[in-house]
């Protein structure tokens, strides 16, 4: 049977966890696309079903399944609806559900290394109606270079490094990604550009588990830096932010070119995990609490309207009210814009899965709700620092209003501005900031 068989078939495609598998989905979308199906949002109707999962944490994978097992009555009815699960959960070793068993009414289950090989594994289906379970150990190819469809018109995500080698002792992340692999530097810049000079897209959000790790593995002598200051030679009216950065490899050099680059954010996500040095030493994150506060320290006064945000985990085991309220005390301190916040979440195969002193689910969600009542207050000041401030941002429409968007996704509405349905980069001045909302005027 040929390809045709997809043709005028329609898809959905349901996505868990970090921007990296949001981006992922955008190439999934892409090669359904390519066989020529349709997408739509009913997942009930739709004839074909991609869950792309995440394991980071249990509740990730919790509502990944549930999900999937309420479509079980549909497939009971709907015999050729084709359902697919990959990503991290089907790569994941001994997790919480055994998916080959447990889901014996999905079709195809694919890990995360063999995505690129999507299209091949539905028109073997179609073929031979036989269930597909292939997780490779190891990429076999690259997904790079598949036609993305995206969802957003302003902002593409574009992948850099693939894979993780930090194995933080509580992360999953290195087991299901695998080693860090870098792209070369040619083909993200031919990316770049064609984003930038031929599709119009203003914010180019560059992706990895850890970008600053970007270039070790090439051969010719690169670095994030580096390539931060390469591809911003590419002529348009564009930015470029990037996440995730560990603060280990956040070198002097990489906040020159953000200090110095016009066309690089002046956005961070920075994440610390724990306020505690001790904590931090047993998740493995090298560094501790001080290095983390020293470089906070040395980008404000590099970049000083610099946004910051951050992920923090509470009740890591053996972590004392001592060290969470070193947590506390840290958020306190460096007052970041935003912070992502989540329970530790054991991980089967990780180092801390086995320490002894796991903490109580009870305390976790006490010290996860003192922490997030903390920082509400918290944050009702520091929205003040953007008064009387300037920002570069992006002049965009939101129903209807003309609104200004800073690099680090702040939105300033611009009352008294007429929208002419082009996105440019402007100054605007906040003059106002009521119920939490900014509001300002374009600065010539
Ligand atoms: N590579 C990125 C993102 C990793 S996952 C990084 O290094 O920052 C995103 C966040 O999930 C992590 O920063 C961490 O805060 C959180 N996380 C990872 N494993 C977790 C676990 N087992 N329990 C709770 N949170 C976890
Ligand atoms: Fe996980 Fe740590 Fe790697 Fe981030 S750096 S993906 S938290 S192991
Ligand atoms: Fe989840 Fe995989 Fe991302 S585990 S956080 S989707 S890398």
């Amino acid at each position: 049977m040929s390809i045709t068989n997809f043709e005028g078939k329609t898809f959905n495609v349901v996505t868990y966890g970090c921007q990296m598998n949001v981006h992922e989905s955008e190439k999934i979308r892409g090669i359904l696309s390519s066989l020529g199906m349709m997408e739509i949002d009913d997942i009930n109707k739709a004839n074909v079903v991609v869950f792309n999962t995440c394991c980071v944490r249990e509740g990730a994978e919790d509502r990944a399944y549930n999900n999937i097992v309420a479509l079980k009555k549909i497939k009971a009815t709907d015999k050729d609806k084709i359902i697919v699960v990959c990503g991290c959960m089907s790569q994941q070793k001994n997790g919480k559900y055994n998916l080959k068993t447990k889901l014996p009414f999905v079709d195809i289950i694919i890990g995360t290394h063999n995505i690129n090989q999507l299209a091949n594994y539905l028109i073997t289906f179609n073929e031979t109606h036989k269930r597909i379970y292939d997780i490779l150990e190891e990429p076999n190819a690259s997904v790079d270079g598949v036609k993305c469809v995206r969802d957003d018109k302003t902002n593409a995500y574009v992948n850099i490094i693939y894979g993780c080698n930090k194995f933080c002792t509580y992360c999953i992340v290195p087991y299901v990604r695998g080693r860090e692999k870098s792209r070369p530097v040619k083909e993200i810049y031919d990316e770049v550009k064609d984003l930038v000079q031929n599709q119009g897209y203003k914010f180019i959000t560059l992706l990895g588990q850890n970008v600053n790790s970007y270039g070790k593995d090439l051969d010719e002598k690169m670095t994030f830096s580096k390539l931060l200051t390469y591809l911003c030679t590419i002529e348009g009216d564009f930015k470029i932010k990037f996440m995730t950065s560990h603060p280990v490899d956040f070198s002097d050099d990489l906040i020159k070119v953000m200090k110095n680059e016009p066309k690089v954010a002046k956005t961070l996500h920075l994440p610390v995990q724990s306020g505690s040095s001790k904590v931090l030493a047993r998740m493995n994150r090298h560094y501790d609490i001080k290095h983390y506060y020293h470089i906070i320290k040395k980008l404000r006064r590099a970049i000083p309207n610099i946004t910051l945000s951050t992920d923090i985990i509470v009740g890591f085991p053996g972590e004392s009210e001592k060290d969470f309220n070193q947590t506390l005390k840290l958020i306190k301190k460096v007052k970041f814009d935003q912070i992502f916040a989540f329970m530790y979440s054991k991980r089967s195969g990780t180092p801390a899965a086995e320490f002894e002193d796991q903490i109580d689910d009870k305390i976790k969600n006490a010290r996860i709700n003192k922490l997030l009542r903390l920082e509400k207050i918290i944050q009702k000041d520091t929205i003040k620092k953007y008064f009387n401030k300037t920002y570069d941002c992006l002049i965009k429409q939101i129903n209807g209003v003309a609104v200004g968007i800073t690099d680090g996704g702040k939105e300033i509405y611009i009352p008294t501005y007429r929208y002419n349905n082009q996105n440019y980069f402007a100054k605007v001045r906040v003059e106002d900031i009521r119920n939490h909302k900014l509001s300002g005027v374009i600065v010539k």
